[in-house]
C-alpha cells in the first residue's frame, strides 16, 4: 500500500501569490497545491493538503493525523513562533515530522527567529523558496522508504 502524507499549512499561506512576494514568492497557494500533487503522484505518495487559519483547527488536524497518515510536512506560519499547543499536538505524532518555511526565518525579524516546534521535528527545510514544498516530499518518501 502506498505511503500518506499530509502537507498542514497555517495562517496566511492560503494568500500565497499575494503577500510579501519578496519572502514568499509569486506562485499562488491552488498552483503549490497542484505542484506538491503532482510531486507526490511521481513518488507513488498519497497526500493531503491542508490548511487553516485557526490555531484549534491546526491541533486538531494533527491530533486526526495519528492514525491516518505516515508523515507530516507542515509550515505552521506565524503559529511557528508562537504556539504550544502546536507543539504539543506534533510531540504526540509519532511519525516523521518536516518543518517546512518559504523563507529564511533566521534572517527575518527577531521574534521569527524562534521555532517552537524545531526539536520536536524530524527535520526542517527553510529558506528555499516554495520549492521547499517538493524537496521535503522527496525527503519525507525516502523518510518513509528508510532510503534516507
Ligand atoms: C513562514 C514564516 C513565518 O514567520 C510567517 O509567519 C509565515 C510563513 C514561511 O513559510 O516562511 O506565515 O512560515
Amino acid at each position: 500500500m502506498n505511503n500518506k502524507i499530509i502537507i498542514i499549512n497555517g495562517p496566511n499561506l492560503n494568500l500565497l501569490g499575494e503577500r510579501e512576494q519578496s519572502q514568499y514568492g509569486s506562485i499562488s497557494f491552488d498552483k503549490l497545491q497542484e505542484n506538491c500533487l503532482k510531486k507526490s503522484k511521481e513518488l507513488d505518495l498519497e497526500v493531503k493538503f491542508a490548511q487553516s487559519n485557526i490555531e484549534g483547527e491546526l491541533v486538531n488536524i494533527i491530533q486526526d493525523s495519528r492514525n491516518k497518515f505516515d508523515g507530516i510536512i507542515i509550515n505552521a506560519a506565524a503559529f511557528t513562533h508562537t504556539s504550544v499547543a502546536i507543539r504539543d499536538a506534533l510531540d504526540v505524532y509519532k511519525k516523521p515530522i518536516i518543518e517546512l518555511h518559504i523563507s529564511n526565518i533566521y534572517k527575518r525579524e527577531e521574534f521569527r527567529q524562534k521555532s517552537l516546534i524545531s526539536d520536536i521535528v524530524t527535520g526542517g527545510i527553510f529558506g528555499l523558496g516554495t520549492d521547499g514544498y517538493i524537496l521535503a516530499i522527496i525527503s519525507m518518501h525516502k523518510l518513509l522508504k528508510n532510503e534516507n
